[in-house]
């Protein structure tokens, strides 16, 4: 990637910490990593993973007691831990052009380091709150310290070119992956091995991945975060739904598709869907309200519903007495960008004022407006899952479910089809995963 993308990523952060440095009156905002955890009475670790506020600044993965030092008019300070450690890999700091735009300071002791920040500054991540005594740092209080973070997270939704190109990269080796994943499905592969491909083609761990896959077939595609990968295939693949993502410099991708292994009632429901999908994606832009997108959702999948003959009720009865929610029963998706669900979604301002999403949506994590700059998923699903159909069955006298055809649905599971799309100046959305997808072939 071109360094100079890297850089003026920088110049933007500094830009906006500055702000909150002048608006809060603070010398400086420390951002720390996090630690390693451990499973109870256990000397082994998760997977660990930096808070976001730090990884933002680095152009390579951070590992844990990193921290970051942001002053007015500075250079930003890498405070990098050396570690007297047989045990792992050597934690050498990476090398590259970016080192000239830092100040690096390398610490043997990290709490002794802690000990000499003193004063007027707001230190962010999970050192502050689990381990707040660690910081001298009692001129800032906590509510001032959640001030801080959310006028820095709202303005973390807008994605700078060097993000984007980050994200982009992530969905073009998630890509990779999902192509080969479909291709072991129409094989006839078990979830494992389906997912041993996807890891493969996608070059990465499954430590890596930056959310765990989700890699269903049959019914276990209507099971939302289905975390089980069967080792033995089923006597028959019927269809098969795949989310799963990669990362780059810690950025997400997060895609979805679901596929059927023949032409049916189930193939024709994947198609209906993708058209919606579809539409939705072409209405990623800016101003464009989040919740009417979501609400238009809803009205998308009533009327497919309708036309696949299995609720007879009108689109308008379907939402207005949230019968279509037995069949999409989630949100139409969140902000992407270094957290999977990223932070700010349901944020409206810098001062951290949060806009909840009404009752009938309980699940929608971005109720925030588009603007140029965010990349947002849109994902729409429908399922057939049992003991929301159950639910609904139980509750409504008149609702206009036709069983007969649902119970022939049931064994394939559910839909979703999900693409990362960025909000461009030119009133064109910008679907980073139809790209990768067009790229390939
Ligand atoms: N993969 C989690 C999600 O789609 O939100
Ligand atoms: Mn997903
Ligand atoms: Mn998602």
């Amino acid at each position: 990637m071109d360094t100079s993308l890297y850089q003026s990523h920088l110049n933007t952060l500094l830009s906006r910490y500055e702000a909150a440095l002048d608006h809060f009156k603070l010398d400086a905002i420390v951002l720390s990593a996090g630690r390693k955890s451990y499973y109870f009475n256990d000397d082994l670790s998760p997977a660990f993973h930096p808070f976001s506020g730090i990884q933002q600044w680095l152009p390579f993965p951070v590992g844990e007691d990193t921290f970051v030092v942001i002053r007015a008019s500075s250079k930003p300070e890498l405070v990098w831990p050396i570690k007297n450690d047989f045990w792992h890999a050597p934690n050498s700091i990476p090398k590259g052009d970016w080192q000239k735009n830092w100040t690096i300071t390398e610490v043997k002791d990290t709490e002794a380091w802690k000990s000499t920040i003193k004063g007027n500054f707001a230190a962010l991540g999970p050192e502050h709150i689990t381990n707040a005594s660690s910081f001298d740092n009692s001129e800032v209080n906590n509510s001032k310290i959640n001030k801080v973070s959310a006028f820095i997270d709202f303005d973390k939704a807008i994605k700078t070119p060097y993000e984007v190109e980050c994200i982009r990269a992530a969905n073009h080796a998630a890509v990779a992956g999902h192509l080969e994943a479909e291709r072991a499905f129409r094989e006839g592969a078990s979830e494992l091995e389906i997912h041993l491909a996807y890891l493969k083609a996608s070059t990465q761990s499954a430590f890596e991945e930056p959310y765990p896959s989700i890699i269903g077939l049959n019914e276990h595609s209507a099971i939302l975060h289905y975390e089980h990968k069967n080792t033995v295939a089923p006597s028959s693949s019927r269809s098969f739904l795949i989310d799963a993502g990669a990362s780059k410099n810690g950025y997400a991708s997060d895609i979805t598709r679901t596929y059927a292994a023949q032409e049916n009632d189930f193939s024709a429901l994947i198609a209906s869907l993708e058209k919606l999908q579809l539409s939705l994606c072409g209405k990623v832009v800016n101003n464009q309200s989040y919740i009417e997108l979501h609400q238009q959702t809803l009205t998308g999948i009533a009327a497919i519903l309708k036309e696949h003959d299995i609720c007879s009720l009108s689109i308008e009865e379907q939402v207005e007495r949230s019968i279509v929610q037995t069949f999409f029963p989630h949100g139409l998706g969140h902000l992407l960008g270094l957290q999977v669900h990223d932070l700010g979604g349901k944020q409206v301002d810098r001062n951290g004022t949060i806009l909840t999403p009404s009752a009938d949506m309980p699940f929608l994590r971005m109720t925030r407006g588009l603007e140029t700059g965010m990349v947002v998923t849109i994902e729409p699903g429908l399922y057939f899952i049992p003991m929301l159909i159950e639910k609904t069955l139980a509750t409504q006298v008149n609702h206009g479910l036709n069983l007969k055809k649902i119970e022939s649905l049931r064994p394939y599971g559910g839909i979703r089809i999900e693409d990362n799309v960025l909000v461009t100046n030119d009133g064109q959305p910008n679907n980073l995963t139809r790209e990768s997808f067009v790229r390939f072939q």
